[in-house]
């Protein structure tokens, strides 16, 4: 018998095979077995169908609002061996970090871009559901989901604003919270709010702040916000999200028996193609088109048969003219 390898006997070791419970040869079962058995992978389906990868349709920004939200969550995380929720050290701690600390001003940097890029990119993503209808049924709750997901986003964007702690920052939320004061019901100036009994010392915008100005306790509340309870709800939204986008049939796309839309391509009647003559030059310099040989096909082969067409492309499969918007959705 054939010693086993070095490599061998380490792939059939049984610490090796406790850890990697499948053969790594490229099969179509063990590519899903390696998805389903991957604790990270297995947030996929093991398979999805081919529309579902076409960034044309989904321009990716799902996926993409998604990393930069886990870009987030780690440079945020180093951004806080260094910060502290005081008004005696926030502003400090910032240009410590920006100027001192090695790579600090890069981890500054990639925090802010990343959350500036990501409320760009939720919104597109939000825009490109509704283009492609993707928010009717059966995805009207993952809609609802969004919507709760977009409001987070901007509460995130909101509450890292004041972090810094510069005049900027303080500025900025003061004229963003002042607008809490004309909240209905709940805003001392808003619809029906004096009515229940709301002033400038008990209303919503009060409960934010931690007072009736922009100080330090609207600075230790933006914080706790911003590092703990925004993250941890926008997480838990995030994975009903994504598992509500498994459970309504993985993304949406063209339905399956959906005839095909004729192309403006397909549309257009072909337009027979120029024939070329063949001109031969005689020896006095006249030019004569040459005559066609005739083939004679000998006597004992059969007619050949029309060649039927092979439906290779969808087009060729439907007989009649695919009717326009045929794959919408019957309301
Ligand atoms: C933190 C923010 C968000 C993240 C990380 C996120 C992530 C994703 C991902 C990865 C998908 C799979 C398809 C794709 O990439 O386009 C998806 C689908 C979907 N998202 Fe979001 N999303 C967010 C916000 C929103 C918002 C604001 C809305 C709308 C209000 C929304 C509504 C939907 C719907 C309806 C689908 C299913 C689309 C389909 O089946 O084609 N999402 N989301």
């Amino acid at each position: 018998m054939a010693k086993d390898s070095f490599s061998d006997s380490i792939t059939k070791s049984q610490i090796w095979k406790s850890i990697f419970r499948h053969p790594y040869e490229d099969s179509s079962r063990n590519r899903m077995l390696q998805v389903l058995d991957n604790v990270f992978l297995h947030l996929h389906p093991t398979k999805v169908p081919k529309y579902a990868t076409d960034v044309g349709f989904t321009w990716g920004m799902g996926g993409i609002s998604f990393l930069l939200f886990l870009v987030l969550t780690v440079t945020g995380v180093m951004l806080m061996f260094y910060y502290r929720p005081t008004a005696e050290f926030a502003y400090n701690d910032m240009k410590y970090l920006q100027h001192d600390v090695p790579f600090g001003m890069f981890m500054r940097n990639m925090h802010r871009w990343s959350a500036h890029l990501m409320v760009i990119t939720v919104w597109l993503h939000m825009f490109r559901v509704f283009m492609t209808g993707s928010y009717k049924s059966p995805r009207e709750f993952n809609w609802g989901v969004g919507v709760i997901l977009l409001t987070l986003t901007l509460l995130l964007s909101f509450t890292g604003y004041l972090l810094p702690w510069d005049q900027l920052a303080i500025w900025a939320v003061t004229v963003g919270t002042n607008m809490a004061r004309a909240t209905p019901l709940l805003g001392n100036e808003g619809p029906l709010g004096p009515e229940l009994g709301m002033r400038p010392d008990n209303d919503v915008r009060f409960a934010l702040l931690g007072g009736t100005v922009v100080g330090p306790a609207a600075l230790i509340r933006f914080y706790v916000l911003h590092v703990i309870f925004l993250p941890i709800t926008i997480s838990i939204f995030i994975a009903v999200h994504f598992w509500r986008v498994r459970k309504d049939g993985g993304i949406s796309g063209p339905r399956p028996d959906a005839k095909p839309r004729p192309t403006p391509i397909a549309a257009k009647p072909k337009r027979p193609r120029p024939v070329k003559k063949a001109v031969v030059k005689t020896d006095d310099g006249v030019e004569k088109p040459t005559v066609a040989k005739a083939t004679v096909k000998p006597a004992t082969e059969k007619p050949v048969e029309a060649a039927k067409p092979t439906p290779a492309t969808p087009e060729a499969k439907s007989e009649k003219p695919a009717e326009p918007n045929a794959d919408k959705e019957k309301e």
